[in-house]
Formats: C-alpha cells, structure tokens, sequence
C-alpha cells in the first residue's frame, strides 16, 4: 500500500446559472495541488501551505476539517500531514475551498486503500464547505469528486447524479479581483420566490439536463437562464451585464455567475469559439481599473487527478 500522494484537484463552477446549489461542474486547468503522507503519529496534521494565507490549524481549515470527519469515520491506527499548494484564490468563485476539502479527502481515501465511494466521499467534503460559507451545499463539491457536471438531488441523505458532458463544451472564466463573500452572496437572496420565476427555472434545469444528455449546444444555449439569482447577485459585480452581452455576442452558449462570483463563466461550442469569448471578457474588464485573471477550460470529466 502506498504512504504518500500528489494529486490536483480541480476549480468548479456552481449552479451553471439556472441550478442553484445543485448543478455544478469541474474546470481543467486550474485547481491546486496537493501531497498528503501517512504518518505513525495519529491525527491529521497540515504542515504546509503555499499560495494563499490559511489557517495551518486542522480545525479553522477547510480541508483538515473535511479529513478530520473521514478520519473520524475511518478511525484508522496512523495519521496523515498533509501540504496545500494552491493556485486558486480564495473567494474567487470558483470553488477555492471545496478544492482544499474534495482534495485532502480524495487523498485520504486513496492512501486507505479506498473504503469510501464517491457519494462518501463528497459528504465528508461538504464539512469543509460548511466551515467556509456556513451552509453544508455540495454543488462545489460534488464535479470536484465525480468529474464533469453533477446534479445534487439532495443532501440530507446525500444523493449525487453524474450527467453527461458534451465532448466539445468549453468553459471561459473570468474572475475580477473584488471580493464577494459567499454567505453575503446567500444573505442578499430572497426566502421566497414568485411561482411564475419557479416554473421558469425548474424548466431550465430540466432542459439544460436533457441537453447534455442528447449534445444539443442550442438546448444548452437556450437553458442557461437564471431569474432566480443572478438578478440579485449580478449587483455585486461590476460590469456583470456588460461581460454578458459581449459573451453572447462574441459566441458563447450562455454567461453566468460562477457560484457565489465575483468569477463569472461562460460555455461555448469548441475551444476557438471559448477564446473569442476569452477576449471579450478581457475587452470589458481592461477598460476598468479592476484586475482580472481569466481561463479557458474543457470540461474536465475526470475530478480530482493522482499526479
Ligand atoms: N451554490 C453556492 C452559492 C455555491 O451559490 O451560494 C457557492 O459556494
């Protein structure tokens, strides 16, 4: 059995616009990385972190305390340390945190021959998502784990669904450099919604789901739609309606806030459709004073990767 790990474990985008806290999916090219080790000491230990000021304290960090609530489980006759490289900023949008969680237990599992499926897997995760927003959500989580795009029926008990990917969608994300907090992200929603933006969503979930089922791009364009949220949340980002209208114009399927933002995605057909998009994007933010970084990803329908 092995003693030691690398993986890296991908950035996600939550609630595809019309899929709050249930759809999600898992980006290629940017995520962190991580090495997790056994040791003889018991407990879980984080010995390193690189990139980003986090807290080394097992319990203040979301991925210790992902791995304590495995390790708790599991009750194992040896420990493990564990070492953070992160490349995605925390805040961003782009699951910076379910990263951290989803990788530190990915590891675990592996270095323990395996016991937990991934349904286990990303309820144990989702108690390192609960330290960082407050609410135990799994649409972060979930593409993290099973790669590619997730549904999360429900979570108490956790039920995932895996949907299929279109094999030429590509994802564009640009993330301005403002914060957002995602528990003020939740605090500006409403509690209730009129019926009328209720039927409109669950109709686009339902499409968007069929879509990628049936590789209908035009389905997927017409599905990306969301009256529930992004009204609210759009406020929070500067420019939000202007990356959009540039996005659609420039080719993309839809745009969207990336979970709670300040990052905002978009899907498109083909990777020179995802770069036209890329620039687009760049046009709208280089005209301001905000900093911004963006990516062009595939769909990355494999999760968190062994290095
Ligand atoms: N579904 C979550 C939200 C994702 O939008 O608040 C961010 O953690």
């Amino acid at each position: 059995m092995i003693d030691e790990i690398k993986i890296f474990s991908p950035a996600t985008v939550a609630n595809v616009s019309c899929g709050f806290d249930v759809l999600g999916f898992c980006l290629d090219t940017v995520g962190d990385e991580m090495i997790v080790r056994k040791t003889s000491e018991k407990g879980i230990r984080i010995i390193k972190i690189e990139g980003y000021d986090l807290p080394l304290e097992t319990q203040k960090n979301v991925a210790g305390v992902a791995a304590l609530a495995l390790y708790d489980d599991a009750k194992p006759d040896y420990g493990f340390e564990i070492e953070i490289y992160k490349n995605i900023k925390p805040g961003s949008g782009i699951g910076s945190s379910s990263a951290s969680a989803s990788g530190s237990i990915f590891a675990i599992n592996e270095l323990l021959g395996k016991p937990y499926n991934q349904t286990q897997l990303t309820n144990f995760a989702m108690k390192g998502e609960a330290l960082a927003s407050g609410s135990e959500h799994a649409d972060n989580i979930a593409p993290g784990i099973f790669g590619g795009f997730t549904l999360v029926k429900s979570t108490s008990p956790l039920e995932v669904l895996q949907l299929p990917t279109p094999y030429d969608l590509y994802a564009t994300i640009i993330h301005p450099q403002i914060e957002v907090k995602t528990s003020e992200a939740r605090a500006i929603l409403p509690k209730e919604i009129p019926m009328k933006n209720a039927i409109t969503q669950w109709a686009n979930v339902g499409s968007l789901v069929h879509a990628l089922h049936t590789n209908d791009y035009e389905l997927i364009s017409k599905s990306l739609n969301d009256v529930v949220v992004e009204p609210y949340r759009s406020q929070l980002i500067p420019h939000f309606k202007d990356v959009k209208n540039e996005t659609i114009n420039a080719g993309a399927l839809g745009c969207g806030i990336s979970g709670s933002g300040p990052s905002i995605f978009a899907l498109s057909k083909g990777i020179e459709n995802a770069k036209n998009v890329e620039n687009a994007m760049k046009m709208v933010y280089s005209k301001t004073p905000i900093d911004f970084n963006t990516y062009v990803s595939k769909i990355n329908t494999d999760g968190v990767k062994i290095l």
